[in-house]
């Protein structure tokens, strides 16, 4: 407070002693300055956490044109109506007027020791220059005035706020100085023609900030509906994925287990990260359509041919489970496709080769692998080399030969633990893309 009166001393006294009476004239040009000035606030468009707009052009025009102490008087008169309508606490109501006395004034003295732009002895180039060079120097002043006193209260870092917040609104500084700087040129010749012209451009310009603006808005409430709808997504899928596993934890762990070892497998095979993610995400729920079988066909023990019927019926169950969530009918194609072979002798719909999606294709060979490997397979388990050399056998026949190589690739040399994992397992997975950093994303058909 004590710092703020005393810049405001200095401020008036630089006025008083900087400005005569030669620089309250012409009157005409002093209503039309804080005309605009006035309308200017009023046409001010908020940009995140400051809003910019053309008084601050008015001002500086002021300070150019006129001097020290109508530039201030101008800024100040200008904003009071509208911060006493808003009712702006009283301590920033008092730094605003500081802030604006003090850049307005440092900006009228600064002009008179650079050379009067309105001196029509100056060269309109050097004009031009000076005008635009103030322009800049003083409104970074006055950010610095208006948005330090704002750290300093709210205990928030200067330098964060100068790049979040007036960075991003240099190039609407850039565009407005020029337009000063001309204005100023203009002015010699036209007189208030050339603030009337000024005016109406900064009324569009204005209408055009406001759509952009707007559009950003717009994108940005965009984007949090659908990261909303994808988190939604995701809660839907993990429901679908942990109610499987209290049922039947070894389904679960080695749904885990397949989406490990297929995203892995579609990285090194040069796949896009959407589709490492799909093939991650159908991994996970590839046995889903298990979910509705009775508990004695989960453990595989003494199987009936009805059981082994009801069993093979599960990649059509799981993808007409699935395909009912919007936006996952990538993930239901896949998951209908797990169990069909290159040659045409799987099941359910016998299709052969490119027929089958390349990614069902990919996990196919994942599915195999573990249910080989696995202690909790219902089948014998064997060591991993010989799991691999069997994928090599039938690569070509039942499985894609070129996903099997990569996939051997991938176990033999990435180091990646292939070796299965506890019940955490399915945790594990599932929160990797609880985190949503690169989860994977519904399609929008
Ligand atoms: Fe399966």
């Amino acid at each position: 407070m004590a710092g703020q009166s005393a810049l405001l001393a200095a401020a008036l006294a630089g006025a008083v002693l900087g400005t005569t009476a030669g620089d309250w004239r012409p009157w005409s040009l002093v209503a039309a300055l804080l005309g605009l000035a006035f309308v200017g606030q009023f046409l001010s468009v908020p940009t995140g956490r400051v809003r910019i707009g053309p008084a601050f052009v008015a001002t500086a025009l002021a300070m150019a044109l006129l001097g020290p102490a109508p530039a201030a008087a101008i800024a100040v008169a200008a904003m009071l109506p509208w911060s006493l309508k808003a009712r702006t606490p009283r301590p920033l109501l008092f730094n605003n007027v500081v802030a604006l006395t003090t850049y307005a004034v440092a900006g009228g003295l600064l002009f008179k020791a650079l050379g009067d732009p309105g001196d029509a002895a100056v060269a309109e180039l050097s004009t031009v220059l000076i005008v635009f060079a103030v322009y800049l120097a003083t409104n970074f002043l006055n950010f610095l005035l208006i948005v330090g006193y704002l750290c300093l209260r709210d205990r928030t870092s200067l330098i964060a706020a100068v790049r979040d917040v007036y960075l991003p609104v240099v190039p609407w500084e850039i565009a407005t100085g020029t337009l000063t700087a001309a204005t100023v040129v203009a002015y010699q010749e036209l007189g208030l023609v050339a603030v009337a012209m000024l005016a109406v451009l900064l009324v569009s310009y204005r209408h055009l900030l406001r759509s952009v603006v707007a559009v950003e808005r717009q994108r940005d409430e965009l984007r949090e509906q659908v990261e909303e709808l994808e988190a939604l997504h995701h809660g839907v899928i993990r429901v679908m994925v942990e109610t499987l596993g209290m049922r039947d934890r070894m389904t679960a762990r080695h749904s885990a287990a397949v989406a490990r070892f297929s995203r892995a497998t579609a990285a090194a095979a040069g796949l896009s990260v959407r589709e490492q993610e799909l093939v991650h995400t159908a991994g996970l729920l590839h046995d889903i359509g298990k979910f509705t079988f009775p508990d004695h066909t989960l453990t595989g023990v003494r199987l009936t041919e009805e059981d082994w019927e009801l069993i093979r019926s599960h990649p059509q169950r799981g993808a007409d489970i699935v395909r009912r969530v919007r936006g996952y009918a990538d993930v239901a194609e896949i998951i209908l496709c797990h169990h069909e072979r290159i040659d045409g002798l799987g099941y359910p719909r016998n299709i052969a080769g490119d027929d089958i999606p390349v990614l069902a294709r990919l996990l196919s060979v994942a599915d195999c692998f573990d249910v080989m490997t696995a202690r909790d397979s219902y089948r014998a388990t064997i060591p991993i080399e010989a799991a691999l050399a069997e994928l090599r056998r039938v690569a070509g026949t039942q499985l894609d030969a070129r996903f099997v190589e990569v996939f051997v690739g991938v176990v033999m040399g990435s180091g990646m633990d292939f070796r299965h994992g506890d019940a955490g397992e399915l945790e594990a997975e599932l929160g990797g893309r609880a985190g949503g950093r690169s989860a994977y994303r519904p399609s929008r058909r």
